[in-house]
């Protein structure tokens, strides 16, 4: 149920969108043009935000695994596939149009009052019959624009997967049940793109699918819920903030034995962050009767040959990525370098996907000593993190510019650094956390492995 919305969260939501034009997150696909509508480009800091967010999945989901192998596949794609997949035929929204302001809505945002259908946009009564709009994205191939070269931009990453399940197989020589993870690229003409990135048309899906044996799909749907909500605590997501729905038979694919969304309190609402879903054996089996190749498995102990069943964990890296930065939002007080207090605004990332994991600052940009200080310790920690070294203004200003790109550590290279008033100091920092405001002096040599500890 999506929640009702208080105006503090809207504003909540405006700062957010705000603070990610501000500060480089995420701006506007073309916007020096008018933008596009559904699209969304990273800026600077976003796309370590995003890196750091795939790089942690493909991490735990294959790296840190013995039956996970990864792929990467193109993302035009054959009419074949996506008309066995059911895509060609099905893969649509019931959408009207308003005959007064001529919107195009999806028949869900229509809005009902007093028993009368209204259009969201303008009130107006006036709307047509609702009918079924392809998502899907058509492109044609070669220089010939006809039937013969249509080909679609894929709607998800799983096909592909589906598709070279024969190859990934005979390659890898896994044993059941095993997976093939894929982060990439899908688009979807969404009627109405929405709420910041949360709907676009074209976004970034982590999907694995997890081949098994029939018996064991259900099992296995529960294993990767709570596999995956443990995932998105330790990407720092809270857990009361989450939600694991079981979505009813009405809802689900005809296919599906059991699905669960896992949803995220957004400012704007409760909302679909990742779909876990047991496909049974609907996938391959659909593309090997329409292909005509086997795509089934042979087990060597019993000498069965079938075709596996798979369950799916499917996230969405940009809604994720704003589930980070709503829930990483926070305003605080601090004091100001004249030490008033003041508000500050800071990004509670955890250091694990925080797009500069440390900030380095010579107290004073005018001092040699002090620079060429700090800039030492920007070479002893670039082979290991990601940090970015700042001299200009005040030392709060400095810290607070991090606080707000939700930076997790600063270090500051004082005099103290230099021997100058207490010899037993020489060669140490002060390493200032982003939440507590603590500062802790710290030799130099030991940084590397302390913030690594930190951010791992
Ligand atoms: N292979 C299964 C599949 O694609 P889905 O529920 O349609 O399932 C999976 O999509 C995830 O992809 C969603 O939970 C969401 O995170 C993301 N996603 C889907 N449509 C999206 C859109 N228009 N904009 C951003 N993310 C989207």
């Amino acid at each position: 149920m999506p929640m009702s919305k208080a105006p503090g969260d809207v504003q909540r939501m405006e700062k957010i969108v705000s603070l990610c034009k501000r500060r480089g997150f995420i701006f506007q696909s073309s916007e020096i043009y008018g933008g596009l509508n559904g699209a969304w480009d990273y800026g600077p800091l976003g796309v370590e935000l995003k890196r750091n967010l795939k790089n942690y999945w493909w991490r735990v989901m294959v790296h840190e695994r013995d039956d996970v192998v990864g792929m990467d596949g193109a993302i035009l794609t054959h009419p074949a596939v996506l008309k066995a997949s059911g895509h060609v035929e099905g893969f649509s929204d019931p959408m009207v149009d308003c005959r007064t302001c001529n919107a195009h809505l999806r028949s869900d945002q229509v809005v009902e009052k007093s028993g009368l259908k209204q259009c969201p946009n303008c009130g107006g009564k006036d709307l047509t019959e609702a009918r079924q709009f392809n998502l899907m994205f058509e492109t044609h191939v070669g220089a010939a624009a006809d039937e013969t070269s249509i080909a679609y931009l894929r709607p998800e990453t799983a096909q592909s997967i589906f598709v070279q399940f024969k190859n990934v197989l005979e390659v890898s020589r896994k044993k059941l049940p095993f997976g093939i993870a894929q982060i990439g690229k899908a688009f979807r003409n969404e009627i109405n793109p929405r709420n910041f990135t949360f709907r676009s048309r074209e976004f970034e899906q982590m999907e694995l699918e997890y081949f098994c044996r029939a018996e064991q799909g259900i099992k296995l749907l529960d294993y990767w819920l709570a596999e995956r909500l443990k995932f998105y605590g330790n990407i720092g997501i809270a857990r009361e903030n989450l939600h694991a729905r079981n979505v009813p038979d009405e809802e689900r694919a005809f296919y599906s034995k059991g699905t669960y969304d896992i949803e995220y309190d957004f400012p704007f609402g409760r909302q679909e962050l990742e779909g876990v879903a047991y496909r049974t054996d609907y996938d391959l089996s659909q593309h090997q009767k329409a292909s005509g190749k086997s795509l089934e498995y042979f087990d060597e102990e019993t000498k069965q040959r079938f075709i596996p069943h798979v369950v799916e964990p499917s996230a969405g890296v940009d809604r994720t990525v704003l589930a980070l930065i709503c829930e990483a939002y926070s305003e605080d007080q601090a004091p100001n370098d004249r030490g008033e207090m003041e508000t500050r605004v800071v990004l509670r990332f955890h250091p694990r996907v925080a797009p500069i994991k440390c900030a380095i600052f010579p107290l004073l940009k005018n001092k040699e000593p002090l620079v060429a200080k700090a800039k030492a310790i920007v070479d002893l920690l670039r082979p290991h993190m990601f940090v970015f070294y700042d001299e200009s203004g005040a030392i709060g200003r400095r810290y607070r510019r991090q606080d707000e790109i939700g930076t997790p550590f600063g270090i500051t290279v004082d005099f103290e650094t230099l021997g100058e008033k207490d010899s037993a100091l020489i060669d140490t920092v002060t390493l200032r956390e982003r939440d507590s405001m603590k500062q802790e002096r710290i030799a130099i040599k030991e940084l590397p492995n302390l913030l690594l500890s930190r951010i791992s």
